[in-house]
């Protein structure tokens, strides 16, 4: 299926309420991942990243990308909503880093361009993981990585759509996640754990690392209302990926 135009609409519908609602959260500090903001100092996901070339794939207003290019990446960020990288651009520091539009689905970039791909809630959540990570595949260069965080598909079991909140009930099937609805054709993708690594490995990526994020007691989750309110950290909220190109 094809949600390009969709969710280019939604972006571009909600973008700035968006950053109004979200930017003093994911650009609190450096590096923060998630829905919790759980720093990459104590996840040890992304590394050492100076001189490296880095695609953030959905950079949204660029919160990540600005810091990486500030500690001496050489960064490309991608997004398919104009809005969203008109926010990139205007929040941009004195380090410069490029922005593209594109779709995580149809990269425009050739192969062996990146040392490093990665994303938070980006194109490997609203794009088709199994477009989307193959294109991550191909723009790598051999020893490059894929990094990623996405929902985890407990979270997605428990959400409750009538109440607007993650229950500690399952309320739809594990194995028919797949696509999410988002509002007028706008669509994010779930996949299972087993999907996943069928995924990463089709696309010739090696899997180093599944990280389960786990918040302390009492940390807010910025985007969804949890019951328990510590649900995350007594159930994986997120799975962020940590692989590589043999
Ligand atoms: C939740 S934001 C993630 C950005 C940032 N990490 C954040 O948390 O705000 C999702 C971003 O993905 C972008 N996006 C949606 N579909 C996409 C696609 N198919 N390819 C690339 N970016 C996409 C949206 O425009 C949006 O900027």
């Amino acid at each position: 299926m094809d949600s390009i135009p969709a969710n280019r609409r939604l972006w571009n519908q909600i973008s700035s309420a968006y950053q109004h609602e979200h930017d003093p959260q994911i650009g609190a500090a450096p590096r923060l991942w998630g829905m919790y903001s759980i720093p990459d100092a104590h996840l040890h996901a992304l590394g050492d990243v100076s001189g490296r070339r880095v695609l953030e794939l959905g950079c949204g207003a660029g919160q990540w990308s600005r810091v990486l290019a500030d500690e001496g990446a050489t960064v490309v960020g991608v997004d398919l909503s104009e809005a969203q990288l008109t926010a990139a651009a205007a929040a941009m520091g004195p380090t410069r880093y490029s922005l593209v539009q594109g779709a995580a689905e149809q990269l425009p970039f050739a192969a062996d361009s990146f040392d490093l791909v990665f994303c938070d809630f980006g194109g490997l959540s609203w794009a088709p993981p199994h477009l989307a990570v193959p294109q991550a595949a191909r723009v790598l260069r051999r020893g490059g990585r894929l990094v990623f965080n996405v929902a985890s598909p407990w979270f997605e079991a428990c959400y409750d759509e009538s109440a607007r909140r993650v229950t500690t009930t399952l309320q739809r099937d594990y194995f028919g996640l797949n696509t999410i609805a988002e509002g007028d054709g706008a669509t994010s993708y779930q996949l299972t754990y087993g999907d996943w690594v069928k995924v990463l490995r089709g696309a010739g990526l090696a899997i180093d690392d599944l990280i389960e994020p786990r918040p302390e007691p009492g940390t807010p989750n910025g985007y969804n209302e949890t019951d328990p309110p510590d649900w995350a950290h007594r159930w994986p909220a997120e799975l962020l990926w940590v692989t590589h190109k043999p």
